[in-house]
Order: structure tokens, then sequence, then C-alpha cells
């Protein structure tokens, strides 16, 4: 759909970098994708939770969280999906913009989608994490037993088992999950950031 030649975009007096400037630090954001069960939202709710400490200004967006408000409309095929991931780049978009560094927890198993949304961003904002975790790996801790549910055909198609992953050809970062702990995984990625600059 085409933007209204009748709404025209308005500069904003205060810009992103006198937001960066008052909090500190430059604002990114931190797009983590995997498999369900790789451990984004338990990873990046532990890096959220080091950056607080630290007085860093951080949000998490979480796939299964937003699903429930903003994206409640939306289901798990393709056309979905995409959608999916389109309004969380817009959405962290706006974080970015205010000068924050936000995390996202989505599998956003498309190359295409992810691609699309590192093309809304400047090269040096949007880092993206690609937990590396083996399938059995995911299934076995299937934390919310939906891995059982989609072997049982109760759940169609499921990330890995009935609907594809494409792993990214070139992330910033690649964690293994299954082999790393999360302390360990969360101090890389503060590590990353720091000799980024961002922090
Ligand atoms: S995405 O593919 O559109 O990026 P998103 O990260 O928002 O997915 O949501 C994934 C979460 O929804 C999973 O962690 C899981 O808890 C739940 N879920 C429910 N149905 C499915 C499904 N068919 N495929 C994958 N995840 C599902």
């Amino acid at each position: 759909m085409n933007i209204s030649e009748n709404i025209i975009w308005h500069e904003t007096t205060i810009q992103k970098r006198n937001r960066q400037q008052l909090n500190g630090h430059k604002s990114c954001v931190l797009w983590f994708t995997g498999l369900s069960g790789s451990g984004k939202s338990t990873l990046a709710n532990a890096v959220d939770h080091l950056l607080f400490q630290e007085q860093y200004r951080s949000y998490c967006l979480d796939g299964d969280n937003i699903r429930h408000g903003l994206n409640r409309d939306l289901g798990f095929s393709t056309q979905d999906r995409k959608e999916n991931i389109r309004r969380i780049g817009e959405v962290a978009k706006l974080f970015i913009d205010c000068g924050m560094i936000v995390l996202t927890a989505f599998i956003s198993p498309f190359r295409e989608d992810r691609e699309l949304v590192r093309r809304m961003f400047a090269e040096d904002e949007f880092i993206e994490i690609y937990l590396q975790c083996p399938i059995h790996t995911c299934e076995k801790r299937d934390p919310k037993g939906l891995y059982q549910k989609a072997r049982k055909g109760e759940i169609l198609e499921f990330t890995g088992i009935t609907s594809p992953y494409e792993q990214p050809a070139n992330p910033e970062m690649m964690i293994d999950t299954g082999v790393l702990s999360i302390e360990e995984s969360a101090h890389h990625i503060l590590t990353y950031l720091n000799e980024k600059k961002i922090l």
C-alpha cells in the first residue's frame, strides 16, 4: 500500500542525536533470531537486565508478548509472519529514534523479512544475533510443550517442523546456546556493544 500524497512527514524539533545525548549512549536494535526454544527471550532479557543495571536505556520486544497485544490479529502463515516482522521493525525504529537500545526476540524465520527490517536502519544500528541451536536441543527443551504438539499435528506450520527456518547468511553475531550458558552469551553481547562503542 502506498502512502497517501496528502500525508506529509513532519520534522521533529528534538532529534535522535539529541535523545542519544541525553541518554549518554547510542541507540541500536539487537535483533535476536532463531528457532522456538533457542533462548531468544531468555537471552534478550538477560542482556536487558545487565544494561538496566548499568543504567543504559533499553527495552525488550518479545514475540509471544507482542502477539498478545499489537499483533494479536496475526497468525503463523508466511504472510502474517511477514507483517509481524514488518511491524516490529517499525516499532524498533521508534525506539531507536528515542535513543534506546531495543532488543527483539522473534523467530523471524525468513531471510527476506529480516533483510527488509535491516534496510530500515543505518548500518551500525542493526545488529542481527543468530541463536544457532540444533533443533533437537530446542525440541528437548520444549519449554512450552509446543514441539510435542507440533509433532502430534496439533499445531500447523510450526517453525523447524512444518514451516522452514532460513539461517542468516551474514549475522553480526552468532551464538550457540546449546554450548554457551545464558550468562556467557549475555557477556559476549555486552563485549560486542562495548567494542562497537555503542555503550
Ligand atoms: S515469527 O515467526 O512470526 O517471528 P514469533 O516470534 O512472533 O514468530 O512467535 C513465535 C512464538 O509463538 C513461539 O515462541 C511459540 O511460543 C509460539 N508459536 C505458536 N504457534 C507457532 C508456530 N506455528 N510456529 C512457531 N511458533 C509458534
